[in-house]
C-alpha cells in the first residue's frame, strides 16, 4: 500500500483497502500493476453508468469547454442545472416539482430536515432504528445507529426514532413532528425493503397528522431498483425526496425536491434559507444531466430486475443464507461478519470487488453499476462462488 496514503491523506479506518488505482473503464477498475477488477460495487452505488460512460465524459468534456463555476447557488440561469432540474420535475409525479441542488448526499438530507421545519413551523424530527443518512451533525442526528454517534454528542435535539415496518411505532408521529424521515430500503441496516405496505402507512400518518415525509432515495435511487426511484415501487408520494450518489454518474452531488409552494418558503422568513456555493455547480449538473438522459432513453433501468434475476439464480451457495434487496441494490447474507470479511478481501484479491454494509456485518454489498452485462455478472459470481468453496473449507 502507497506509505504516504496512509501518512499524508486522513484516514476512516485502520485498515483501508488501498488499491492503488489506475484508470477505471466500464465494469471494470485497474490498479497500478494492470490488475483488472471487476466492479460489483459501482463506488458504492454512485456510478450508475460505470466508468468513463463517454456520455457523461462528453458532457463534462463540453461543460469545461464553456464555463465552470461562475457564481454561488441561485443567482445565475446555467442552463445545466435549468435543464436538470425541469427533466427530473417531468419525471416525478405532482407536487414533486422542484429541485435544490446540493453538492453531497448528507447535504441533501440537511436541506430536506431544515425545509420539513420551515413548512411546518415544528421542530421534531422522526428516523428510523439503524438508518443511516450521511455524516454531518444533522444527518448523524437522525443516524439509528448511537455507536457511531456518541463521541460527537450533543447533536441536534428533538428526534425520535421508530423501528423501520413496525406499524405500532407510527403513532410516535403527531402533531408535534415537523418529519419522518425514512430510507425507502434501508441500506447501512442490511438492504431491508418496506412490506406489508408500510410506506403507505407511514403516508397516511404523516398527512393525518401534517408531518412531511420525507424519503432518502441517495441509495435506491437512479433506476437501481428498476424505477427512477424506489419510491415508485409502493404508490406512494412523499413530501420531499433526497438523492445523491447515482445521480452524477460518478460526479460528487445530491438534491432535495419538493413542491414549487413547499421550497419557495426557502426564500423568504428568513430569506436565504439555504445557501450553497457550489450546488448546481455547471459541470456537476452536466454530468448529472446526461447520466439522468441516459437512464430515461434506454432500457437499463428494466433491466436492473432482469439482472436481479440472474444475480438470484447464480446466488446459490451454503454459505449465502438469503438474497436482500431488490434491483441492482442486493446484499447476500451470510452466517457471520467473519466470513463476510474473508469472502470480501479474497474476492478483492481473485479481482472481483465486493464491500460491507455499515451496520450489518453478515451482508455483502452488490451493487454494481447498472450497465453491467449478464457475462460480467456470470463472470463475478463464479469468482465469488469459487472464493465461497474455499472460505466453506475453512468453517
Ligand atoms: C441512504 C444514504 N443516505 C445518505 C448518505 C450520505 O451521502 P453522502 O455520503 O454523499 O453524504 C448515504 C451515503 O452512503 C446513504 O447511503
Amino acid at each position: 500500500m502507497n506509505s504516504d496514503f496512509i501518512k499524508y491523506q486522513a484516514q476512516t479506518s485502520p485498515y483501508p483497502l488501498g488499491m492503488e488505482v489506475s484508470h477505471a473503464v466500464g465494469s471494470y477498475i485497474y490498479d497500478t500493476s494492470d490488475k483488472k477488477y471487476l466492479d460489483f460495487v459501482a463506488g458504492v452505488s454512485a456510478c450508475t453508468l460505470g466508468h468513463q460512460h463517454p456520455r457523461v465524459n462528453q458532457a463534462i468534456k463540453d461543460q469545461l469547454d464553456k464555463y465552470s463555476h461562475v457564481m454561488v447557488y441561485g443567482e445565475y440561469s446555467q442552463s445545466p442545472a435549468v435543464e436538470y432540474c425541469k427533466l427530473m420535475a417531468s419525471l416525478l409525479p405532482e407536487p414533486l416539482n422542484k429541485t435544490y441542488l446540493v453538492n453531497s448526499g448528507t447535504e441533501a438530507i440537511e436541506g430536506s430536515l431544515k425545509l420539513a421545519r420551515r413548512v411546518t413551523g415544528r421542530s421534531q424530527l422522526i428516523s428510523c432504528h439503524n438508518a443511516y443518512h450521511g455524516n454531518t451533525m444533522g444527518s448523524m442526528s437522525v443516524m439509528g445507529f448511537e455507536e457511531r454517534k456518541q463521541a460527537f454528542r450533543p447533536l441536534i435535539p428533538d428526534i425520535d426514532f421508530i423501528t423501520f415496518n413496525n406499524e405500532e411505532d407510527l403513532l410516535k408521529i403527531t402533531s408535534k413532528t415537523a418529519g419522518v424521515l425514512l430510507e425507502t430500503i434501508q441500506g447501512g441496516a442490511g438492504f431491508i425493503e418496506p412490506f406489508n405496505d408500510y410506506l403507505k402507512k407511514v403516508r397516511d400518518r404523516c398527512t393525518k397528522v401534517g408531518a412531511m415525509m420525507i424519503l432518502d432515495e441517495i441509495q435506491p435511487g437512479f433506476g437501481r431498483t428498476g424505477k427512477l426511484f424506489g419510491f415508485q415501487n409502493y404508490d406512494i408520494v412523499p413530501d420531499i425526496i433526497a438523492m445523491g450518489k447515482g445521480m452524477g454518474g460518478g460526479m460528487p452531488v445530491g438534491a432535495f425536491t419538493a413542491s414549487a409552494e413547499m421550497m419557495d418558503l426557502l426564500t423568504e422568513n428568513p430569506k436565504l434559507g439555504h445557501i450553497t456555493t457550489f450546488g448546481g455547480h455547471p459541470v456537476i449538473a452536466s454530468a448529472c444531466l446526461a447520466t439522468l438522459q441516459e437512464l430515461v432513453e434506454t432500457d437499463l433501468m428494466n433491466e436492473a430486475l432482469n439482472k436481479e434475476k440472474l444475480f438470484r439464480s447464480l446466488l446459490v451457495h451454503p454459505l449465502i443464507e438469503e438474497v436482500r434487496g431488490k434491483g441492482l441494490m442486493l446484499a447476500a447474507m451470510t452466517k457471520n461478519a467473519e466470513i463476510t470479511n474473508e469472502v470480501i478481501l479474497r474476492c478483492q484479491s481473485k479481482g472481483l470487488i465486493l464491500f460491507w454494509l455499515l451496520f450489518e456485518g453478515c451482508a455483502i454489498r452488490i451493487t454494481p453499476p447498472l450497465t453491467i452485462s449478464e457475462n460480467e455478472i456470470r463472470e463475478g459470481c463464479a469468482i465469488l462462488k469459487e472464493v465461497m468453496d474455499e472460505v466453506a473449507l475453512l468453517n
